[in-house]
């Protein structure tokens, strides 16, 4: 205990000397240094062993005293007290300077922040709301009694197992499931081939993390998923945009690009592309991979709506086209299945999944060994097949129930792609109104979408927007867009004077 009560003075600081004694000693008993019961030492000597007056102790000692830091006893000293309440430790002391978090930060987590992830994220909790933002499957497809079934059963047989820590590059039987389902996707790989993640979003990340420096150029085609879009400008990298037409993306315009920036990246989603719900024609996914092959440049194609096509059978990923192993392929259960497990996973060359396995390492260990366990007995039983048939058809219904319910109230110069697959109808909004004064208006009403703005790298957008079709009943389908086309023809009456004065035509037009 003697030698605990080390404390010094700076006279060249502003704090008074007896302020810097208190404060010192305060310290000392918050830290637990210096514990209840402890005889602080006489004034006399404490002043002379810092070369203070004893006068400058004593003013320290008050203050400590009507803190209720310590108490006097003639007799027996000066003695530290106990720590009365929590109250001692949680207030702030006027004289220390509060910690300005973000000066702490790094460059790069000041581009983190992305306000319109965040607050569809936010609404799909919120009952009270019908919110078209979010990609979600339909909760009352969710396979809860067989999930719940499997689990329990788990529990009883190999709980051990699933509740332990497990292998990063993840449960190998659900790699082994994983590379045959590939297989029907026409990607013929090997279990070492996948890495399973935590949700593909995770993917995106760790791609990033193992082949972005800053100042890196990527390749997207625009408009793209906006989670990517952040994540690579997370990274510092310059994000170039390629248009679309109704083919997807314009490879014709990639060349340039590719020759003059030389990217170190193609972040693409060719299949019911999210928001569009355009595929990329199969004369472009050959343009696309040739482009790869002369110059050098990986492709990370993005899949987590290939098995939702409602329409005749989907075009074959770039992966199973590629014959040189220049494509990482990303795709997921949270769109086919549900999102909550999150999990999902990459295929790619044995050095990339090495690379990547690494990065996941650092980052979270493993995907959770129990969600992998019960999804890999769900999908042996062949419930995700049987899954996957039935949400196909009620994905088409409510597909053509949102398009009826369009035709059906809304206002002239609104017009909607027909995705023949995936999640979303991707629309044009009538002349003058904006995706931001529509959401406003709207969400009196009780009613969201994600702003096509949002999709876009730099400006652009403004007037699309993205209802996703497949996360609510029929009923509620139709109510949400009755009060969306509410809300524009009151902004359209309002600018205008008159409900749809726009001059353009309403309905089904393909639109990129
Ligand atoms: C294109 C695309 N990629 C990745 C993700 C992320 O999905 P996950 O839940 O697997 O992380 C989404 C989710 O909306 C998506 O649309």
């Amino acid at each position: 205990m003697k030698n605990v009560m080390r404390i010094s003075v700076n006279r060249n600081s502003k704090i008074p000397v007896y302020l810097q004694i208190r404060n010192e000693i305060r310290e000392l008993i918050l830290s637990k240094v210096l514990e209840p019961g402890f005889r602080l030492p006489p004034e006399r000597k404490l002043a002379l062993t810092l070369g203070v007056n004893r006068s400058t102790v004593v003013n320290a000692y008050r203050e400590l005293e009507a803190d209720g830091f310590i108490e006097s006893h003639v007799g027996r000293g000066t003695i530290i007290k106990p720590l009365s309440s929590q109250e001692n430790t949680r207030t702030p002391f006027p004289d220390v300077q509060p910690l300005v978090w973000k000066d702490f930060y790094n460059r790069l987590s000041a581009q983190m922040y992305n306000p319109i992830l965040n607050s569809v994220l936010e609404q799909i909790v919120s009952e009270e709301i019908i919110s078209f933002a979010a990609g979600v499957p339909a909760y009352v497809s969710y396979p809860a009694q067989a999930f719940e079934r499997i689990f329990s059963e788990l529990m009883q047989n190999d709980q051990w197992h699933a509740l332990e820590y497990s292998a990063t590059a993840g449960h190998y039987p659900l790699r082994e499931y994983l590379s045959k389902f590939m297989r029907s996707r026409g990607i013929q790989t090997k279990p070492e081939n996948i890495l399973i993640l935590s949700g593909s979003q995770q993917g995106l990340d760790l791609v990033a993390k193992v082949f972005l420096e800053p100042g890196d150029t990527v390749v997207v085609e625009e408009p793209t998923y906006l989670g990517a879009i952040s994540v690579f400008q997370a990274a510092g990298a310059r994000v170039l945009s390629i248009p679309m037409d109704e083919e997807g993306m314009r490879t014709d315009m990639l060349e340039q690009v590719i020759s003059h920036h030389r990217p170190k990246l193609i972040y693409t989603l060719p299949t019911f592309q999210n928001p569009s719900g355009i595929s990329l024609s199969p004369e472009r996914r050959h343009a696309l991979l040739q482009l790869a092959y002369r110059y050098h440049v990986p492709i990370l194609e993005d899949d987590p709506y290939g098995e939702l096509y409602y329409e005749g059978e989907p075009p074959l990923p770039l992966k199973a086209m590629d014959r040189h192993d220049h494509v990482l392929y990303l795709s997921t259960f949270s769109k086919i299945l549900f999102p909550g497990l999150r999990l999902g996973w990459c295929v790619a060359p044995s050095a990339v999944i090495e690379q990547l396995t690494l990065a996941k390492q650092l980052v979270d260990l493993h995907a959770g060994t129990t969600a992998q366990w019960v999804m890999d007995r769900f999908c042996r039983q062949g419930l995700l097949e049987r899954h996957l048939a039935q949400v196909r058809k009620d994905y088409a219904q409510k597909r053509n129930t949102m398009i009826e319910a369009l035709e059906a109230c809304a206002p002239p110069g609104f017009v909607w792609n027909v995705p023949k697959g995936g999640f979303y109808l991707w629309c044009q909004l009538p002349v003058g109104v904006t995706a931001t004064s529509l959401l406003n208006k709207a969400s009196e009403k009780r009613v969201a979408f994600l702003p096509g703005n949002a999709c876009y790298v730099g400006g652009g957008g403004t007037d699309r927007i993205r209802l996703c079709f497949s996360r609510y009943t029929e009923e509620t389908i139709r109510e949400g867009i009755k009060r969306i086309c509410m809300a524009m023809k009151e902004i359209m009456v309002k600018q205008t004077g008159l409900e749809g004065k726009s001059g353009k035509e309403q309905g089904i037009k393909p639109i990129v």
